[in-house]
């Protein structure tokens, strides 16, 4: 359901680039015919128990929808919900994870709005600046385009093992690094290359986002199973059922647009729903240009795994071995 639909006429705002016809990462605002604004905002609750790698992941999950559109984010804005009940310097630590991690990607926050609240909450606002003919949208996968992937997947099952009690004490520091990570350098690597197609991995899975990426660019997209990158910990927790809620939300949206090989197990479709917290950018990298991109992502130290290819047709292929 969208409860705004229909409350704003599209053609009432021309320079609203993205936002209201074809939602994508964040609002596109076009400026002038060099410069968009790009305009986004994102807060959840705690992954992880360590106030500080909470805000730290809070931010880069929040910054990652600028990178996602190919921009460049230079402004945000604290989101945050805190209880009265925690002692004062845990929430200050949320804040200075959120902040430091800002820092790291040249961002500044300059304010925001804190409540009190029972459960904490905390994101950003994010503004950023990105070419208007240089976005990295949706829709703008082609067919023959690599499948490329920046950080691995099973940081949901991961999470909500923890929550558990479950989860292995270096399990969680595997998914909490990742998490952290900036997809500034996956971001940056897709503006150097001049790809058009892309998205960040979060929520909906990587079968939901890549759906989403199919639909949008009306291609068909093929993943191939054995080359999908999981943190080391991701078979383990799958084995044990720690999916979060999310998991089976996104397959039954999703799972009708995709078709499994039938050497596909049900852990492994479950992982390949797993939300994902801060995950990477999924990018299209046309084929000619696949070798250098992947050289590039090597010398940045940025990881990049080949995961599969846009064809023509619709829905989602996972192919087995
Ligand atoms: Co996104
Ligand atoms: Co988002």
């Amino acid at each position: 359901m969208r409860p705004i639909e229909g409350i704003f006429d599209s053609r009432d705002y021309p320079d609203l680039l993205i936002g209201l016809k074809d939602p994508d990462d964040a609002a596109v605002w076009r400026l002038d015919a060099e410069r968009g604004l790009v305009v986004t905002t994102d807060f959840f609750t705690p992954v992880v128990d360590d106030p500080y790698d909470y805000g730290s992941i809070a931010a880069a999950n929040s910054l990652s929808d600028v990178y996602a559109m190919g921009g460049q984010p230079f402004l945000a804005l604290n989101v945050a919900a805190l209880p009265v009940e925690l002692p004062i310097e845990v929430n200050a630590e949320i804040l200075r994870g959120g902040a430091e991690k800002a820092r790291e990607a040249g961002v500044v926050i300059a304010g925001g709005h804190t409540i009190k609240d029972k459960e904490p909450k905390y994101g950003l606002v994010v503004i950023g600046f990105v070419h208007p003919e240089k976005m990295l949208t949706k829709g703008g996968l082609r067919p023959g385009d690599a499948l490329v992937l920046t950080k691995p997947l099973g940081f949901g099952v991961t999470t909500t093992a923890l929550k558990q009690e479950k989860a292995a004490a270096e399990d969680v520091a595997e998914v909490v690094e990742w998490m952290k990570q900036l997809n500034r350098k996956a971001g940056a690597l897709a503006v150097e290359f001049d790809l058009r197609g892309g998205t960040d991995v979060t929520g909906f899975s990587l079968l939901g986002h890549a759906a989403e990426v199919a639909a949008a660019s009306d291609v068909g997209l093929h993943f191939s199973a054995e080359k999908i990158p999981f943190v080391s910990c991701a078979r383990k927790y799958a084995g044990m059922g720690t999916f979060p809620g999310g998991a089976a939300d996104n397959r039954m949206y999703y799972g009708p647009q995709v078709r499994l090989a039938a050497g596909i197990d049900e852990e492994m479709e479950m992982l390949l729903f797993d939300p994902q917290t801060s995950g990477g950018l999924l990018l299209g990298v046309p084929p000619e240009k696949l070798a250098a991109f992947l050289r590039r992502a090597r010398q940045l130290k940025q990881p990049a795994w080949t995961v599969g290819e846009a064809v023509p047709g619709e829905g989602i292929d996972v192919l087995g071995s």
